[in-house]
């Protein structure tokens, strides 16, 4: 089967791709390379030993999606591409809504001129807002708290409608809880280009001494600590949790949701000591005020997707601490 990848070069996306080639599938990547280099085509080459075709654009642009599925029998989609951080979405909610609707409805519209109707969606846990419970189950009530997380849960929706109108589309939703770590190559992982937003890039620049400490976003939560408990999730298992989404989609239509986790709640604190540990640093760090927007706990119910698509996350928290500082001790320039 032959691929196409929307933001491709990017941390999720990259993972997957080295995933989809190992199980032979043919990789076509579209990036604007927003947030990410075109280096990291090469390093998928590099790990798998096998080509992908890359197209550096914009999925926006109607003319050059139309290009690459009339040059290529694209059988399904995995959409990465969309701009992910929070804080900036609330800065500017316009740049987000545009961007991240028009790329999903323009990339619908020229899969059904093609008559390509497999589409797998990258989506987050923020969908669910503040949960009224933990673990977090599929069915649970859809609430955002910013632009960004609105934009997933838009998204979603415009899925939903759309495969109800074209019942011979099948759509994964990936609703993803918080992934970190990086591939076991150290040549791909997260290393954004600015100040990081998220808590392990920010652990990790204050270890490689980039940053001087880390800000822990309150411990006077109802947790373990006191500090935030996330379903910190390795990016190979998640990547995985794509190939058996689309072989799942294979024989099936419909709109699927899934939650992509480990079921496990890990706080902030217990993160930081284990990333200490494994990988014999120190993060220096000071307890502050609460970020705004922050729930105190969320961690999945993975069970559906067990059940169906016959998967499960395999790697530890450890694990996920050692890959990453791996890959960053690598690209710490
Ligand atoms: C994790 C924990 C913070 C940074 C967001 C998006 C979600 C997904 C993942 C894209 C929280 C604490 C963090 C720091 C800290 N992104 N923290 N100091 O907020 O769970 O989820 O990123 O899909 O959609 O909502 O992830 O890594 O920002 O925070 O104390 O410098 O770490 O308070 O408890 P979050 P995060």
């Amino acid at each position: 089967m032959r691929i196409l990848v929307t933001g491709g070069t990017g941390f999720i996306g990259s993972h997957t791709c080295v995933e989809l080639l190992n199980n032979h599938f043919e990789v076509i990547i579209i990036d604007n390379l927003s947030n990410s280099s075109a280096t990291v085509v090469a390093d998928i080459e590099t790990i798998t030993n096998k080509k992908v075709v890359f197209y550096e654009g914009d999925v926006c642009d109607k003319q050059l999606l139309e290009k690459i599925f009339n040059q290529h029998q694209i059988d399904g989609v995995i959409h990465f591409a969309g701009y992910k951080a929070v804080g900036e979405s609330v800065q500017l909610p316009l740049k987000y809504y545009n961007n991240n609707l028009m790329s999903t409805t323009t990339l619908l519209e020229v899969m059904q001129q093609f008559n390509c109707t497999k589409i797998v969606f990258s989506s987050s846990a923020t969908v669910y807002g503040e949960p009224h419970a933990n673990p977090i189950t599929e069915d649970f009530p859809l609430k955002t708290t910013n632009p960004y997380g609105s934009t997933k849960l838009y998204c979603e929706q415009i899925l939903k409608d759309f495969q109800f109108a074209n019942p011979e589309f099948s759509v994964a939703v990936l609703r993803y809880f918080n992934p970190i770590g990086a591939h076991c190559s150290g040549l791909i992982g997260e290393n954004p280009k600015d100040i990081p937003n998220n808590l392990m890039p920010y652990i990790m620049k204050v270890a490689a001494k980039q940053l001087p400490q880390l800000s822990v976003f309150g411990n006077d939560y109802p947790t373990v600590d006191g500090s935030g408990v996330r379903d910190y999730i390795h990016v190979v298992d998640l990547a995985i949790g794509h190939i058996k989404a689309l072989q799942f989609l294979k024989s099936t239509t419909g709109f699927h949701p899934f939650n992509l986790g480990t079921g496990n709640g890990v706080s902030v604190l217990q993160l930081v000591e284990l990333f200490k540990k494994v990988n014999q640093v120190d993060v220096p760090y000071q307890i502050v005020a609460r970020r705004s927007g922050d729930v105190a706990t969320n961690y999945a119910n993975a069970e559906k997707a067990n059940r169906l698509l016959g998967w499960k996350a395999e790697k530890t928290v450890e694990d996920m601490c050692r890959d990453a500082w791996n890959y960053m001790k690598n690209h710490s320039n």
